[in-house]
C-alpha cells in the first residue's frame, strides 16, 4: 500500500514551503490554550507548563519556516580548467518520526518542521500514551494548507509501526526520541536498508554545584532542570553533585524548596508538579528510591507515593547517594533528586563523566575560569552554566556517547534531512574565445 507521496512536496519552492510552515505556526499559536489543555489532559503536566510547551514546540516551526529558504549549496574550485563542481543539497526523502509522550508536541515539531522545510514528507508515530496532541497538530497542518500526504500520523502498536517504517526502503530516514534500548534497535534495523538515523536518547545529567556558586542561582537552576515535567525529561538533572563546603547549606535550602512544591491535577491553581505518566513510571521510581535507602542513602524530603494516590509521587530529595546506586547509574525519569558529595573539581568531572550517557550537564560556579574549564571537560552535548533550562529552537540539541546521534533545532537541525550531492560538469573551452579576449586586451 502506498502511504505517502513525497514528490509534490519536494517540488514546491522553498518560499512556498516556508509560507505553509509559517501558517502552521500561526494556527498553533492561535490555539495555544486549547492545545495546552489537551496536553494537560492526556499527559498530566501543569497547564502553564503545557502552554509553555506549545510555544516551545511552535518555535521550531517558525524557525524552520525561515530556514527553509537558506538551504545553500556551494561551488568548489575544480582541479581541471574545463570542469566546474557544484554542491547541491536535496531532501533525503520520506522520514519516519517516532516521538515520545513527555513532550507530545515539541518533539514532533522539532523533527517535522526541519523535514518539511527541506522538502521531505513525514510519517509520524506518536506515543500511544499521548496521541491527541499529535492529531490536533496534524489537523492544524491541514488547516494551514500543507497538502495531505506531507504530514502523516499513524496510530497503533509502536513495535509494528516502528518495524514497518524501518523495513520500508521508501523511508530514507528515521528520527527517534526515546529510550536508548529502542534507539539501538531502530539503528540496527535501519542498517538493512542503510537509512540515515538520528537518535535523541536517554541522559544521566550531572548538575555540579561548586562551593563558589551563587546559592540562589544554583537553587533556581537545579529546581528548574530537575523538576521540569515532574522529572520526566531526558535533560533533567539526574545527579546533583555538590561540593563539600556548600553541601549542607545547599541540601537544606533545596529540600525546603522542594517540600513546598504543590503537587496535583495539572489544572489546579498553583500546581507545579503533575502525576507521572503511568504505574510503570511510579514503580521504577519506587524501586530506585528503595535501592538507595537499602544502601544507606537518607531521604531529606518525599521518598514515597503521594497521598493523592494514582500516579502521583512526592517531589523527593535524597542525600548520601553513592555512585553505585541505581539513582546514580540509571535515568530516573521522575521527581527524585539524588545529592552526591564531592571534594575537588577533578573528582566532580570524573563523577560527571562516569556514565555511558552524554546528553546534558549543568555547572554552577561564579568563576569564569572554572566555567570554561569544566564545561569543556564534560562529555555532554549540552552544557548549561548557571542555567537550568537550556533548550531552545536556535541551538542544536543532541547528545554524545550513547545519548544519541544527530542534532535537532537550529541551522544544524537541517543537515539530518538533506543529502549532499555534487555535479561535476565538463565543458569544452573554445580556443577562439580565448584568442578574441587576448586580442581585445592588446
Ligand atoms: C526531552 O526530554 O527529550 C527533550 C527536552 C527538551 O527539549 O528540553
Amino acid at each position: 500500500m502506498e502511504l505517502f507521496n513525497d514528490e509534490a512536496w519536494s517540488k514546491l519552492t522553498a518560499a512556498e514551503r516556508s509560507k505553509y510552515l509559517r501558517k502552521w505556526f500561526d494556527l498553533i499559536m492561535a490555539h495555544k490554550e486549547e492545545l495546552g489543555q489537551l496536553m494537560t489532559l492526556e499527559q498530566g503536566k501543569p497547564l502553564k507548563e503545557a502552554i509553555g510547551e506549545v510555544s516551545y514546540g511552535a518555535s521550531f516551526i517558525e524557525f524552520y519556516a525561515e530556514e527553509a529558504k537558506r538551504v545553500y549549496g556551494d561551488i568548489i574550485p575544480a582541479t581541471l580548467p574545463d570542469r566546474r563542481l557544484f554542491v547541491l543539497k536535496q531532501p533525503i526523502g520520506v522520514v519516519g518520526a517516532i516521538t515520545p509522550w513527555n513532550f507530545p508536541l515539541a518533539m514532533i515539531t522539532r523533527k517535522v518542521a526541519p523535514a518539511l522545510a527541506c522538502g521531505c514528507t513525514v510519517v509520524i508515530k506518536p506515543s500511544e500514551l499521548t496521541p491527541l496532541t499529535a492529531l490536533a497538530a496534524a489537523e492544524l497542518s491541514i488547516q494551514a494548507g500543507i497538502p495531505p500526504g506531507a504530514v502523516n500520523v499513524v496510530m497503533g502498536s509502536a513495535i509494528d509501526i516502528g518495524d514497518a517504517l524501518v523495513a520500508s526502503p521508501k523511508v530514507r530516514k528515521i528520527t527517534f526520541t526515546g529510550s536508548t534500548n529502542v534507539g539501538k534497535k531502530l539503528m540496527a534495523g535501519s542498517a538493512k536498508t542503510v537509512k540515515k538515523v538520528s537518535l535523541e536518547l536517554g541522559g544521566n545529567a550531572p548538575c555540579i554545584i561548586f562551593d563558589d556558586a551563587d546559592l540562589d542561582v544554583a537553587l533556581k537552576g537545579t529546581l528548574a532542570t530537575k523538576f521540569r515535567n515532574s522529572g520526566q525529561t531526558c535533560v533533567c538533572a539526574n545527579r546533583v553533585l555538590v561540593q563539600e563546603g556548600i553541601f549542607d547549606k545547599f541540601a537544606n535550602a533545596f529540600s525546603k524548596a522542594v517540600e513546598s512544591m504543590k503537587v496535583g491535577d495539572g489544572f489546579g491553581e498553583g500546581v507545579v508538579q503533575g502525576p507521572l505518566i503511568n504505574d510503570a513510571a511510579v514503580n521504577k521510581v519506587e524501586t530506585f528510591v528503595q535501592d538507595a535507602i537499602s544502601k544507606g542513602a537518607k531521604v531529606l524530603t518525599g521518598g514515597k507515593k503521594h497521598s493523592l494516590g494514582m500516579t502521583f509521587y512526592e517531589p523527593t530529595v535524597i542525600s548520601d547517594v553513592k555512585s553505585e546506586m541505581l539513582l546514580s547509574r540509571e535515568e530516573i525519569f521522575g521527581p527524585v533528586a539524588p545529592i552526591l558529595k564531592f571534594k575537588t573539581e577533578e573528582e566532580a568531572i570524573h563523577m560527571a563523566n562516569d556514565t555511558n550517557a552524554g546528553l546534558a550537564a549543568y555547572v554552577f560556579t561564579t568563576s569564569i575560569q572554572r566555567s570554561w574549564r569544566v564545561a569543556e571537560a564534560l562529555e555532554y552535548g549540552l552544557v548549561g552554566v548557571n542555567e537550568g533550562l537550556i533548550s531552545t529552537e536556535v541551538a542544536p540539541f543532541g547528545g554524545v556517547k550513547q545519548s544519541g546521534l544527530g542534532r535537532e533545532g537550529s541551522k544544524y537541525g537541517m543537515d539530518d534531512y538533506l543529502e549532499v550531492r555534487i555535479f561535476q560538469i565538463f565543458f569544452r573551452i573554445y580556443e577562439k574565445i580565448k584568442y578574441i579576449c587576448l586580442g581585445n586586451m592588446s
